[in-house]
């Protein structure tokens, strides 16, 4: 079981909460700003460039062409991961709906996204949208930069608790159910509330829908189950992969949910 919050990371947390809620409040947006596209992926693993390279082939895409190698590989990553799932189950994804990434982050990998759901509108949704990133950007003039381009595809700064847009498809990539990863993101510890965020998943899918979950390995995944269970969905698929770019050095959890 993940250990309580000692007192060391309740400091740091108000110390996040302080910086969180100041950079909100700062919500200037001067519009897109794309990353330099790296070209080629080096460094990976003869395994992992064979794997690149059959995604590439499969589904006619080239993200080192649009993004820098970190975003690039992102995205090979979470097409492989809905691709082995998709294989395990014999799965094909739900195309042509509205599609929404809950706690999307920077979005960096929105392109994996819509090419895997060809979504009518894919809509990332983040409680966090004016961090400052290397360079002066903010963390939503990012996320419009990696948007550029596919159809139908948004950003919306929101606490997803509160969110009340309906969707055909949720995916939510590494939600935070215990405290580690909220403090690893550098946000306060008010924002794990996985009862409340998944209460909202449940409310927002439309009947007939599919949520698609991806948790850091197996002990995260099971708290994450209870709280989709206790919110009143049910489990449909579940596999475990490992990352392409082998970090965490563990597998990670996939699994939908009706
Ligand atoms: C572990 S990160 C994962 C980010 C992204 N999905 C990825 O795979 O890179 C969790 C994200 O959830 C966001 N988040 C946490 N609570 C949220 C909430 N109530 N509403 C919206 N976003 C939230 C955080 O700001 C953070 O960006």
């Amino acid at each position: 079981m993940p250990s309580a919050p000692g007192p060391v990371d309740r400091l740091r947390s108000a110390w996040y909460g302080f910086w969180f809620a100041l950079s909100e409040r700062t919500g200037r947006v001067r519009g897109p700003r794309a990353e330099t596209p790296c070209g080629e992926l080096g460094n990976l693993a003869p395994e992992a460039r064979a794997r690149v390279d059959s995604l590439r082939a499969h589904y006619a895409v080239a993200f080192e062409r649009r993004y820098a190698a970190r975003s690039a590989l992102l995205n090979y990553e979470y097409l492989d991961l809905l691709d082995a799932a998709s294989a395990e189950w014999g799965w094909e994804p739900p195309r042509g709906g509205e599609v929404h990434d809950v706690g999307c982050g920077g979005f960096a990998y929105a392109a994996a996204l819509h090419r895997w759901f060809a979504p009518r509108r894919l809509v990332g949704i983040d409680v966090e949208g004016h961090r400052r990133l290397q360079g002066g950007v903010t963390r939503h003039e990012r996320v419009l930069g990696h948007l550029q381009g596919l159809a139908g595809a948004e950003f919306v700064v929101a606490d997803y608790r509160e969110y009340a847009e309906r969707a055909d498809v949720l995916t939510a990539f590494f939600p935070f159910v215990t405290p580690g990863p909220v403090l690893g993101w550098r946000l306060p510890l008010g924002l794990l509330d996985p009862s409340t965020l998944f209460g909202a998943m449940r409310r927002n899918l439309r009947p007939g829908g599919l949520l698609l979950m991806v948790n850091h390995g197996a002990e995260e995944a099971a708290v994450a189950a209870r709280e989709a269970t206790a919110a009143g969905f049910a489990l449909r698929g579940r596999v475990e992969r490992e990352r392409l770019g082998g970090e965490p050095p563990w597998p990670v959890v996939v699994s939908t949910w009706c």
